[in-house]
């Protein structure tokens, strides 16, 4: 393995990787994994990834594998990037490509953090996990603790869609459901914790960025772009953004592939765009006020429940890399967000989550505000599976999109 520590994300404090780590001793801030990227390079570079079976674990080089240890797996990654012609045409963009996560056990990206944080969980000798989760995250996680053989502790939210209830019971997670966001769950959690844990061992927090491991699962998307697109990154990315994990792991990949050599120095690397739900956009409120902290929603609501992240944890450091990468943000309101799900799915054949259904009608207004050129490569990511939240579809649901102007 050539992990050599944890850094903050905001002070760089170093913090030990052989041990479980939260957010950073000095300034509370949450931490990031450093390799030794020149060792790590030189095996992939001489193509070590492209050896070895498929999913996300080709990439152990940079991943947090301990010697001797094996992942624990559902074989994760390798999703397929597809062209979008048709819905390229219809938005008036060059070339659109989706990078389809819904292929991932569980239906989403999240399986590639949970697949990360709990082989290291595993590793370090947990015991019991638990992580409050807007939905798809518990559900994974219910799943790579069922397979690690570690008791899962879930807390949701009470109007989380009925699959993400079911996908965390049917693995055999405890699941308390919360009245209110994520963050009202987190409270729940930390409550019961203390109450609970004593003498059932300590219990080990995969709270998002709350530990480092998930961040670098999630960065394998990177990692996998690069070499699916032969190094010609597209010109943007949009990514919906929640917590915000993977859009730094995107951040993350691009700049390790650039230092070990696997991407090219002289290029620009994807600009990057937040793209949150209007009823919880404290990333791009911040962004859009230039300022350098979230700016906490109200009333936190939206469709989309991976969205429903009012306190991002890593705020400012994805408030960073948004900007570093020449990025923005936009809020889309939540029928626009279904119905961009809806569009992708008629024509591209993708059933997108309404994260990903954000994804269109943002694409569409940075078309029109020139913040995207028409001449771009633009890449959508669709992190889950639509068929999570088919109550959306159902006649009679508010979002569902009318059968007349459906395109
Ligand atoms: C389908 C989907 N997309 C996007 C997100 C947001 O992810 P992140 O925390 O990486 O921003 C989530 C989080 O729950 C999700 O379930």
């Amino acid at each position: 393995m050539h992990l050599l520590d944890l850094r903050c994300s905001e002070c760089d404090h170093a913090h030990p990787a052989d041990v479980w780590q939260s957010l950073c001793t000095a300034c509370h801030a949450p931490l990031s994994a450093r390799y030794d990227l020149e060792a790590a390079g030189a095996a992939l570079r001489d193509g070590a990834h492209r050896r070895r079976p498929k999913g996300m674990w080709r990439w152990r080089e940079l991943l947090p594998l301990p010697a001797g240890e094996e992942p624990v797996t559902l074989g994760e990654g390798d999703t397929p990037l597809l062209e979008a012609p048709r819905l390229a045409a219809d938005l008036g963009v060059a070339r659109l490509t989706v990078k389809d996560e819904a292929l991932n056990p569980t239906g989403s990206f999240k399986a590639r953090g949970m697949s990360a944080a709990v082989t290291m969980a595993r590793h370090l000798g947990a015991t019991t996990l638990c992580a409050p989760s807007a939905g798809n995250a518990g559900g994974a996680l219910a799943a790579y603790g069922a397979r690690a053989g570690i008791p899962v502790v879930l807390a949701l939210p009470t109007d989380v869609p009925r699959s993400h209830r079911l996908e965390g019971e049917v693995h055999g997670a405890t699941v308390h459901f919360v009245e209110g966001t994520i963050a009202d769950c987190g409270r729940f959690l930390a409550g019961k914790r203390a109450r609970d844990e004593d003498g059932a061992g300590a219990w080990t927090d995969l709270s998002t960025l709350k530990e480092p491991w998930r961040l670098e699962g999630k960065k394998t998307m990177g990692l996998e772009l690069a070499e699916q697109l032969g190094g010609e990154l597209p010109d943007a990315i949009l990514y919906p953004t929640g917590g915000g994990t993977g859009l730094l792991g995107l951040a993350k990949a691009f700049d390790e592939m650039r230092t070990i050599g696997l991407l090219p120095a002289d290029r620009p690397l994807p600009r990057l765009y937040a793209i949150q739900a209007a009823g919880c956009a404290p990333i791009v409120n911040a962004l859009v006020a230039r300022e350098d902290e979230a700016r906490v929603p109200d009333a936190p609501h939206t469709v989309a429940s991976g969205l429903r992240v009012p306190t991002p944890v890593a705020h400012r450091w994805i408030l960073r890399a948004v900007r570093e990468s020449g990025g923005g943000g936009l809020a889309i309101e939540d029928g626009e967000l279904v119905e961009g799900s809806d569009r992708i799915a008629r024509r591209e054949g993708i059933f997108s989550a309404p994260e990903g259904g954000a994804l269109v009608a943002a694409l569409a207004r940075l078309l029109a505000s020139g913040a995207i050129e028409r001449s771009e490569h633009v890449l959508l990511l669709s992190t889950g599976t639509g068929l999570k939240y088919g109550e959306c579809w159902e006649p009679g649901h508010p979002l569902c999109p009318p059968e007349e102007g459906r395109r």
